[in-house]
């Protein structure tokens, strides 16, 4: 049995999502190290103001979100998707993307990272996209569980694809498909 998150905030309180801005940046900087730090995502380096501001900008050229969820005013935590694979150099896979998704500390079990989830989707939805990717990285059983919850099927393991911590890590793809 993994160990459920707390609620720390009432459930009845609502979670705005909408795009996000250069003045959001701060925030995903923060809960993006956070994650660095603390969980196995593959990322070591830390992220900056910098880079993230190019990354939005490249994002949005290629009209992938970035979506942000508010709760009374505050930052909850935000998710985006781009491409699985290179889809302008492989383009059989332009109706397929990878997402990733981030609820921020204090925010977590309160049904934030579904609705970030489900706002990505209804977008993917609207952009004719077919498949959405999670690609978690195996000791995350939280993300696995939670993706679970949320549709998402297992459709591979790739042992030993990656390194983090001097050790060995194993990749979870799954993937939803969006009708
Ligand atoms: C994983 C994460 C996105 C979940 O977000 P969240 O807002 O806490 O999840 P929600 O409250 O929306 O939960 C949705 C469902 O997932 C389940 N779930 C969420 N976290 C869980 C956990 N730690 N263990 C078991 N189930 C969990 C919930 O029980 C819920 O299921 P239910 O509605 O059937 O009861 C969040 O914990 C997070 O940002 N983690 C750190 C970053 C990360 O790992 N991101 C994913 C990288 S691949």
């Amino acid at each position: 049995m993994l160990p459920r998150p707390t609620a720390a905030y009432a459930a009845h309180v609502p979670v705005t999502v909408r795009d996000a801005t250069l003045a959001d940046l701060p925030a995903i900087v923060d809960v993006l190290n956070v994650a660095v730090d603390t969980t196995t995502v593959y990322s070591e380096r830390a992220y900056t103001l910098e880079n993230r501001q190019s990354w939005l900008e490249a994002r949005s050229e290629r009209g992938f979100p970035v979506l942000v969820a508010d709760r009374e005013g505050a930052f909850a935590g935000f998710g985006t998707y781009g491409d699985f694979r290179d889809s302008v150099a492989l383009p059989g896979y332009r109706t397929t993307v990878e997402h990733s998704v981030y609820v921020a500390g204090g925010h977590e079990g309160g049904g934030v990272g579904r609705i970030i989830v489900e706002a990505l989707v209804d977008r993917a939805r609207e952009a004719s996209v077919h498949v959405m990717v999670g690609a978690i990285d195996a000791e995350n059983k939280a993300s696995i569980r939670f993706h679970e919850r949320l549709g998402f099927v297992e459709v591979g393991r790739m042992p030993e694809i990656a390194t983090k911590w001097d050790r060995w890590l194993t990749l979870v793809l799954m993937q939803r498909i969006i009708e």
